[in-house]
């Protein structure tokens, strides 16, 4: 039975759209139990389009932004490759990030409260509270491997 609070189920094709628990079933999940997005694109569980005609191709940038403003974390890895195999330059470029390294002035708190990554991290890709390793992921050398494996 379909839930309001979700679908619309006055659209007259609601019968027979897929619901998401069943779009979402064989999916590989992340340590907290959610989708893990992007080992569902590299394992191939789902091949996103580039665009409505099949002919469409993503615009795929292969360059890591390494942001160093991280007080006692490890770095933050950007990796624009990840992001360009579903999103076009647009979605960021420049409403939420100049396209300048070092230009944009980002902090947890901002994240937290939905801006820069936090624009997609805790809504429609993983959440920033409980994944710090996922960004934070270059060593500055030594001891910063602080985290726990949750
Ligand atoms: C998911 C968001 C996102 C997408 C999509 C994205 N970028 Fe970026 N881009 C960033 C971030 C974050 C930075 C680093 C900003 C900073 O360091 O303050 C950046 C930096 C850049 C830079 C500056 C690099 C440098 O060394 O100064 C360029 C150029 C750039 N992006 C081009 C692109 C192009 C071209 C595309 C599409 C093919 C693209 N970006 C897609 C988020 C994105
Ligand atoms: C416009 C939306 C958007 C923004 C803004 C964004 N991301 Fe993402 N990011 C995604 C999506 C979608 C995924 C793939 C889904 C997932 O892994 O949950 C992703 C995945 C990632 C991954 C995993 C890459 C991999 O190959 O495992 C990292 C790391 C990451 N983002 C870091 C960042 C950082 C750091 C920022 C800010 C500087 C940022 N993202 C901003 C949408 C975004
Ligand atoms: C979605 C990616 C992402 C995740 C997840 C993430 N961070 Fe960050 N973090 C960033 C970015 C981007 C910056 C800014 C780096 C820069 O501007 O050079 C940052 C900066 C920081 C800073 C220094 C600035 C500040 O706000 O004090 C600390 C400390 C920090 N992060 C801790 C954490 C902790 C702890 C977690 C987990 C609870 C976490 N981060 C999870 C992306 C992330």
């Amino acid at each position: 039975m379909d839930s309001p609070d979700i679908y619309d189920t006055t659209n007259p094709l609601d019968p027979i759209l897929e619901e998401s628990h069943d779009a979402l079933t064989g999916l590989p999940l992340d340590k907290k139990g959610a989708v893990d997005w992007m080992n569902a694109l590299n394992s191939g569980a789902i091949v996103p389009r580039a665009g409505l005609k099949v002919t469409e191709k993503m615009e795929i940038l292969d360059a890591d932004i390494i942001m160093k403003n991280t007080k006692g974390m490890p770095y933050v890895k950007f990796p624009h490759s990840s992001h360009t195999r579903w999103l076009a330059c647009v979605n960021c470029h420049d409403e939420i990030f100049t396209s300048k390294a070092g230009d944009n002035p980002v902090n947890m708190a901002k994240i937290f409260l939905g801006q820069y990554c936090g624009v997609c991290h805790g809504k429609v890709a993983f959440v920033a509270t409980s994944s710090c390793e996922r960004c934070h992921s270059v060593p500055r050398g030594g001891t910063d491997s602080w985290w726990y494996p949750w």
